[in-house]
């Protein structure tokens, strides 16, 4: 049995972090998605909104593979304690891989048998992130495409119409 843990603010879930999901599933029995509790950033969701948005999201492949969960501190630390046998991140672009490599690396250092596995999204994704998403919704854009239609609802609630990035 493998597992990975997936993790990110996913400040909210986009259909990029699904694909990811998703393609991860694939490659392993499990996907833990690790949402950091932020305390520094500043994020638009909570951590249990956050949470209860994947949950929902995933509903359909809720099969047992996938669990959700919430931690604080250095990433390592959850892995390690999980008993995971990687780390897995999606890579949009080349804008991403040097933030990227220095997490694996650091990631590695800090705890030596783990890895980072790298999945590319659907190349729909491939220039999507939460904050463009939240930017845009915050403006009364159209997110429908980028996120589930009832994340598009609790973001349009969120923002209420008023910029908020
Ligand atoms: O979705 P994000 O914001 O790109 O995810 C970043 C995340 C949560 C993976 C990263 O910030 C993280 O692992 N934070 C936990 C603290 C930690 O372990 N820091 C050292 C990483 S090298």
């Amino acid at each position: 049995m493998r597992t990975a843990v997936y993790p990110g603010t996913f400040d909210p879930v986009t259909n990029g972090h699904l694909d990811i999901i998703s393609r991860g599933l694939k490659l392993f029995d499990h996907v833990i998605v690790a949402v950091l509790v932020n305390r520094e950033k500043h994020t638009m969701f909570t951590v249990g909104e956050r949470m209860e948005m994947i949950s929902e999201a995933t509903r359909d492949v809720l099969t047992g593979r996938i669990k959700i969960i919430s931690f604080n501190g250095l990433l390592v630390n959850y892995v390690r304690d999980s008993g995971a046998d990687a780390i897995l991140r999606g890579l949009r672009a080349i804008s991403d891989f040097e933030y990227e490599f220095q997490m694996a690396l650091m990631n590695r250092k800090l705890l030596k048998q783990v890895d980072t596995v790298f999945m590319m999204p659907d190349e729909r994704y491939s220039y999507l992130s939460s904050k463009l998403v939240r930017e845009v919704a915050s403006f009364g854009g159209d997110v429908s495409v980028f996120v589930p239609d009832f994340v598009g609802k609790r973001l349009e609630a969120k923002c209420g119409g008023r910029p908020h990035v």
